[in-house]
């Protein structure tokens, strides 16, 4: 690796030299979860049949995870997958206590849910997808666009560059050709306001010493987010498959 490849280059190579790391035969990890803090380890269907006749693959809930209900909600995630989900606790208090509608609240506390349940890269995309069938237009308009907006300062809105990306991606990063095509777009839009709101809560959102209980949320939740009746990842909405991958993420397929 060196400083002139991109970020998805340099994340190409180190999964490329860790799948040249690992035996194949003994242990595939999820490339999801090889990215995530978990150590979800997953044995090769055909080397653990020769090895121990009969042996079934994972095609259910893992038992190493917290046991999930048949019909789960948003609640449920926070509490089960989620966790500990303090970072979007802290944002939404941030905005509740500036005074936010609700809806901003609400794209507080669900901005980094790709972060915290499933993958960092692209994660205000993904966020976004996960939660388009049960949220507002402009809610989830909001977390897409945060993906961008993050990068950009607005004085305006008392927002500055943060000062812990030019520790994490060094003074002179610049945003790749795409993400400065959205935020040239969503600087146009009507609601711009919203999801630069995301970014202005989201920075004082990484305080150790506070604490927020989920409960405090469960009205907003309640009358913003559409839970479904069969349970998320069982309603056959566009993004199901996500919710079902955040409760069964070492399912073999
Ligand atoms: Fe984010
Ligand atoms: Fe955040």
């Amino acid at each position: 690796m060196n400083d002139l490849m991109t970020a998805s280059q340099k994340m190409d190579a180190l999964e490329d030299k860790l799948m040249a790391d690992l035996d194949n035969a003994i242990a595939v990890r999820s490339r999801l979860f090889l990215l995530a803090e978990g150590d979800f380890t997953m044995p090769n269907g055909a080397k653990l049949q020769q090895e121990h006749p009969g042996a079934k693959m994972l095609m259910s809930d893992d038992p190493r995870l917290p046991k999930m209900p048949d019909k789960p909600t948003l609640m449920d995630f926070f509490r089960l997958r989620l966790a500990p989900p303090m970072h979007l606790l802290q944002s939404a208090r941030h905005a509740k206590v500036a005074g936010m509608p609700e809806h901003v609240v609400l794209a507080c506390l669900l901005h980094d849910i790709a972060v915290l349940g499933f993958i960092r890269s692209d994660h205000g995309y993904w966020g976004a997808q996960m939660v388009e069938p049960y949220v507002t237009e402009e809610v989830t308009w909001a977390i897409r666009a945060h993906q961008a907006l993050r990068f950009y300062p607005d004085e305006s809105f008392g927002y500055a560059y943060p000062d812990n990306y030019k520790a994490y991606f060094g003074e002179d990063y610049q945003p790749e050709p795409h993400i400065e095509r959205a935020y040239q777009e969503a600087r146009a839009h009507k609601w711009y306001g919203t999801a630069r709101m995301i970014c202005v809560h989201d920075l004082y959102s990484f305080d150790p010493d506070v604490h927020v209980e989920l409960e405090e949320f469960e009205d907003i939740v309640g009358r913003n987010f559409r839970q479904p009746d069969e349970g998320l990842g069982f309603d056959d909405s566009p993004s199901a498959h996500m919710w079902r991958t955040l409760r069964q993420p070492t399912k073999y397929l």
